[in-house]
């Protein structure tokens, strides 16, 4: 009898260690979340700047900048604008090599989309708007 109750216990200690193992192997191969990372599909990086980065439209650039975007980006677009302390999400910093690194049309892409909490400038901003606001962004770094 003793020796049945004994045997009867191990396919429940055999499944306890399966599941154990499942998790350690689940843990350790999957990737770790990008949770920092926002990409713009493909075909954003195809769309070219139309505006010229001249004086004139980094100029009206920081016009809307300083209209639209500064409370959360702040002065120098590190992400420490004056509302950025109520934001559930840091903005990223503009001045960083990559950020920087993003196409003109990936940052226009992600700019007239928004990505919560940052509203979305499709309809708020001309495209003209937006492609000048880019030419402004790109002295910040
Ligand atoms: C309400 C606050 C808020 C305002 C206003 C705002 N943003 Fe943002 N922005 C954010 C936040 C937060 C993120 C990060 C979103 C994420 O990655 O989930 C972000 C991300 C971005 C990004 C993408 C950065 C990257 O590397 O992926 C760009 C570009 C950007 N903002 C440009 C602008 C511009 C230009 C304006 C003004 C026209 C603006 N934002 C207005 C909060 C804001």
């Amino acid at each position: 009898m003793k020796s049945n109750i004994k045997s009867s216990k191990l396919p429940g200690a055999i499944a306890t260690c399966t599941i154990a193992a499942a998790f350690t192997f689940l843990f350790a191969f999957t990737p770790a979340p990008q949770a920092n990372v926002w990409t713009a599909p493909a075909t954003a990086d195809k769309e070219k700047n139309p505006i010229a980065a001249d004086a004139a439209s980094i100029e009206a650039g920081k016009d809307v900048y300083k209209k639209k975007c500064y409370d959360c980006h702040g002065k120098k677009g590190k992400g420490d604008g004056p509302k950025s302390s109520e934001l559930d999400k840091a903005p990223q910093d503009f001045t960083k090599g990559d950020f920087q690194k993003q196409t003109d049309g990936s940052l226009f892409w992600k700019i007239g989309e928004g990505k919560k909490p940052m509203p979305g400038f499709k309809h708020e901003l001309s495209k003209d708007q937006r492609w000048q606001v880019i030419n402004y962004i790109r002295t910040l770094k």
